[in-house]
């Protein structure tokens, strides 16, 4: 929950708004955003790198990761609390540019970023390309020869480390799809040091994603390191990105371990090993999403009908049908990731039931959370509140069984606004090229 979150006469607050204002001024389903909540951790993540690595006498960059939610106006946030931005598709690149993000201040990640995307990067002046393959570089050699540029590059490197995390969160353990093998990045890295336009400021790893503890990256860090020093050999090296994936807690059960902490042991270890090594210590980059916006967010759901099921003799489950659902949080269809939920318009003193919060749509697996305890008075009409829905569900949001995606509205101050317009039938039915070619056909 954000900080602001509280009850008022029973009723949910967030940001200092009600759950019931909120329904009645923008309708369900709702993404709240509490822009006082985002920047305090854009604040707070920023701190915990430059106090680690200021200990070391080197500088950090933390990027946010704009793939776990983007609009103009977290770019502005996020940018304001002296975070870079992290894109990683044209779309992303786009919006960040549109808000006013310096490009310098922009990292380009994909594993398959199409000649014009690149294009507009290299002529947009972002300040570091995330290279992630052969091909690749030698479409940016192209690029930058035509244009007469120079671009700053990163290399993605897979250091091996299986993050401990579901499997589809995971990212450099050698058997998927992205970045180079330790083996072979040297050749690569001697490739674009070959290239003039192309200059090699650093190696990039990220290990995954929702990760608890520190462990994983300092064993990913120091594996880094190891091939920074041998590149040394042929040049200076600014940076290393050690990308993000800084978990958060979902419900009661998640125990991240505090920023301040995952940061002091990731810098600790890249200082170590540079030290045992002998060699000067890079400036650090990371590249934070949902530790930034996850718990900013909450998302309200209006219950449409509730249906006890009987299980099994001493089990009946309270199924509690809402307004939404896979089509605006799929997360727990994706990756089994598990909410909580609350009733948020009122309070109730009925016994609690166990509950399971259901969507709208047309497959079973359409869970919003899989079990929770609701009062057992739960109707239809009852506003319910899941938090912790800031990060990956308006980005993961889809048009499933032509539903409109649900608007985004910030809140700070006991003010609400909306910073995404939600989508309208007719914004769906507009795209139906058949349907204008039937109305040309009937004028
Ligand atoms: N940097 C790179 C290169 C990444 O691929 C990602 C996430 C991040 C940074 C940010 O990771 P974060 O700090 O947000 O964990 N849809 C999934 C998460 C996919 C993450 C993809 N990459 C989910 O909903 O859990």
């Amino acid at each position: 929950w954000p900080a602001s979150a509280e009850r008022v006469d029973g009723e949910l607050q967030v940001g200092g708004v009600s759950a019931s204002e909120l329904r009645e001024r923008f309708g369900t389903p709702l993404y709240v955003l509490d822009e006082t909540e985002v920047r305090a951790h854009a604040r707070r993540t920023l701190d915990a790198f430059r106090a680690a690595t200021g200990r070391h006498g080197v500088m950090t960059r933390v990027y946010y990761a704009g793939k776990a939610f983007l609009s103009t106006e977290v770019v502005r946030w996020v940018t304001e609390e002296g975070l870079a931005v992290d894109v990683c598709s044209g779309g992303e690149l786009e919006v960040a540019l549109a808000a006013g993000a310096v490009p310098a201040h922009v990292g380009f990640h994909g594993n398959n970023k199409s000649m014009a995307e690149l294009e507009r990067a290299v002529e947009a002046g972002v300040g570091s390309i995330v290279v992630d393959s052969p091909i690749e570089i030698e479409r940016l050699a192209a690029i930058v020869e035509r244009l007469g540029a120079t671009q700053p590059m990163l290399l993605r490197v897979r250091s091996g480390v299986h993050a401990e995390t579901h499997d589809f969160l995971a990212t450099a353990h050698e058997d998927q799809k992205f970045g180079f093998s330790l083996d072979d990045a040297p050749a690569a890295v001697a490739r674009i040091r070959e290239i003039t336009g192309l200059v090699f400021i650093g190696l990039h790893c990220h290990i995954g994603s929702q990760i608890f503890d520190s462990s994983g990256f300092t064993e990913s860090a120091s594996r880094l390191v190891e091939v920074h020093a041998a590149l040394l050999e042929d040049g200076d090296i600014p940076v290393m990105n050690l990308g993000g994936g800084f978990g958060i807690a979902y419900t009661s059960v998640d125990d991240p371990q505090p920023i301040e902490q995952i940061a002091e042991g990731i810098v600790a270890a890249v200082a170590q090993e540079c030290a045992v090594r002998g060699i000067p210590m890079p400036n650090l980059a990371f590249e934070p999403g949902r530790a930034i916006v996850g718990q900013a967010g909450v998302t309200l759901y209006e219950v449409g009908t509730v249906k006890p099921v009987v299980v099994s003799n001493d089990l009946t489950r309270l199924y509690v049908s809402v307004d939404g659902g896979m089509s605006d949080n799929a997360r727990p269809a994706l990756y089994g990731a598990n909410y909580s939920a609350r009733l948020a318009s009122r309070v109730s003193e009925a016994a609690p039931a166990l509950a399971r919060v259901v969507g709208r749509h047309c497959e079973s697996g359409d869970i919003v959370v899989d079990a929770e305890y609701l009062p057992g008075d739960v109707a239809p009409g009852d506003l319910l509140a899941v938090p912790a829905t800031g990060a990956y569900c308006f980005s993961l949001a889809s048009n499933y069984n032509y539903t409109p995606r649900p608007p985004v509205v910030a809140v700070r101050d006991g003010q609400a606004r909306v910073i995404v317009r939600g989508e309208t039938v007719s914004d769906l039915l507009a795209r139906d090229a058949g349907l204008a070619a039937a109305m040309e056909g009937n004028a």
